[in-house]
């Protein structure tokens, strides 16, 4: 019988073989994933937010020349991390990817063992028992795991990871993009890394079904296509779920809006106003909808509804629910608008959904005028004349035939706030519009700006933009309806 080795598929290797110099393959540039050594993306003129960190000296791919500065190499962090990446690659380059879903977890890891504890030994590293098990260890975890991704995953700083096929890898750091040199050996590599994701939560994906949308068990948000929806090889999207929750000072502390916003925005969840976050992609407003609900006090039942679980809501009487796909026979969907009905009977004092994207708007608008005040939602749009635009639109979409007014009415009604957040050239996210809903005149909707960000200019050495958060002056209507809930605010708080 052959043996695991041979299943494995991998190559011979002299025993005394020189140390290679791991010189980059073709094509395959720096050749170093750990040292994520990023070339901004090239369209932003201004300087980045935050320069990439240049490529650490302690990172190299030449083999080490003896055991001692081996020794030395592994001892720093980054050298360490280094030596990781050039085993994974090498393994990659031994091995046969295709044995690796047909063999158990043990087998595999016995054997890819042996070989690592080879090519440790052919190297000439030093490593003493305990280190080389937790080296092993790692590397069998990248192996394993999320292949060239585990360091970006690892790492604090990054908040997306997008993948456009297997030599094209960005993040996002700070709210700008930046060209990485992790890469994949090639298409199937990827491809299968994207199924160990998508397999490891129980989902699929296939020329059928090109296309999947789930969460890894850290609550990561992950998108995958493959071909041939996606022409140029499979691609994948990242969004890191962040532990350290960002809360609203925080946002404060970033200048996303001022400390008199966060006052008026308490307020207004605690007198139980209906808000809608507004925003392009990333402008961060389920961050925005995860602060604005720590404000809702710890007596309330809520229940949230989303497509993928985000929201961290700190109260106790929290119930969550999630939508689901159909299987692979096509059955089972549970859409947001049937959870949104379905929340209705579970007796929710607020009802918040995670983002509104068709059909459920007209529920969750209804919700909002029957009885479940305090509720709200985000939604993709530019501004807040815009998403009032795209709500008519997912009205529309649920096929009900409401003519314009009549829809026009049942948002001014429901709506009492719209908050709009960016993100800004220079990479910032800021709210940049607190606009009170006020009622129709004719066939509109009249809104007011409370609060709104002055954009005054880039400066020029720090790239950032200049700008400031400030009152339009007009006194909200809602005042009256803050005053009835107790809640107080300063007496200039919407003075100019
Ligand atoms: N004010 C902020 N300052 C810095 N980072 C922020 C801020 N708000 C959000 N982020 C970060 O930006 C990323 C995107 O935020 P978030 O998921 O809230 O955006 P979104 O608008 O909901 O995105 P999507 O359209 O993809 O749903 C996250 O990693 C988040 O931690
Ligand atoms: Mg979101």
């Amino acid at each position: 019988m052959a043996s695991l080795r041979d299943r494995l598929g991998v190559r011979a290797t002299g025993p005394a073989a020189p140390a290679p110099t791991a010189a980059p393959k073709p094509g395959a540039g720096p050749a170093t994933p750990a040292a994520t050594a990023e070339r901004q993306q090239a369209a932003p003129a201004a300087p980045p937010a935050a320069p990439p960190k240049p490529a650490s000296p302690a990172v190299s791919n030449a083999a080490p020349a003896n055991r001692q500065q081996a020794g030395a190499q592994v001892a720093s962090r980054a050298g360490y991390h280094e030596l990781k990446s050039r085993m994974h690659r090498k393994l990659i380059d031994v091995l046969d990817l295709s044995v690796l879903n047909t063999m158990s977890r043990p087998e595999l890891e016995r054997e890819v063992t042996k070989i690592i504890n080879d090519l440790i030994n052919q190297e000439g590293i030093n490593l003493n028992r305990r280190e080389r098990e937790t080296f092993v260890k790692e590397v069998l975890d990248e192996l394993l795991g999320f292949g060239p991704l585990e360091p970006l995953l690892d790492d604090p700083d990054v908040n997306d990871i997008l993948v456009n096929g297997p030599k094209q890898v960005y993040v996002e750091r700070r709210g700008k993009l930046y060209l990485t040199n992790v890469q994949f050996k090639d298409d199937g590599h990827l491809a299968q890394v994207i199924d160990r994701i998508v397999s490891g939560v129980g989902r699929h994906i296939d020329e059928a079904q090109p296309m999947c949308d789930c969460r890894l068990p850290d609550g990561s948000r992950v998108n995958a296509v493959i071909p041939p929806v996606a022409v140029d090889g499979p691609s994948l999207s990242i969004r890191k779920f962040r532990k350290d929750v960002l809360g609203i000072q925080a946002l404060i502390d970033f200048g996303a809006l001022s400390p008199m916003m966060s006052a008026v925005l308490q307020a207004c969840v605690k007198s139980r106003l209906n808000i809608l976050i507004s925003g392009g992609t990333g402008s961060g407003k389920t961050t925005l909808l995860n602060c604005l609900s720590a404000f809702v006090p710890h007596d309330e039942r809520i229940v949230t509804c989303e497509e993928a679980v985000e929201l961290q809501l700190q109260q106790p009487h929290v119930v969550r629910l999630e939508t689901r796909p159909p299987n692979l026979e096509g059955r089972g969907e549970v859409t947001m608008g049937n959870l949104v009905k379905n929340c209705l009977r579970m007796r929710p004092e607020r009802i918040i959904v995670g983002e509104c994207r068709g059909g459920e708007a007209l529920d969750m608008l209804q919700a909002m005028n029957t009885g479940h005040e305090g509720s709200m939602t985000t939604l993709h749009a530019n501004s807040p004349r815009d998403a009032i635009g795209r709500l008519e639109t997912m009205i529309a979409m649920a096929g009900m035939d409401l003519p314009a007014r009549a829809m026009r009415v049942q948002i001014a009604s429901a709506i009492d706030m719209i908050v709009q957040a960016a993100r800004l050239n220079d990479g910032s996210r800021k709210i940049i519009n607190i606009t009170e809903v006020l009622d129709m005149e004719g066939d509109i909707i009249t809104m007011q700006d409370i609060f709104i960000y002055e954009r005054k200019g880039m400066d020029p050495t720090t790239g950032k933009v200049i700008g400031q958060h400030k009152p339009t002056g007009v006194q909200p209507r809602f005042m009256e309806r803050l005053k009835s809930y107790g809640q107080q605010l300063p007496e200039d708080c919407f003075k100019l």
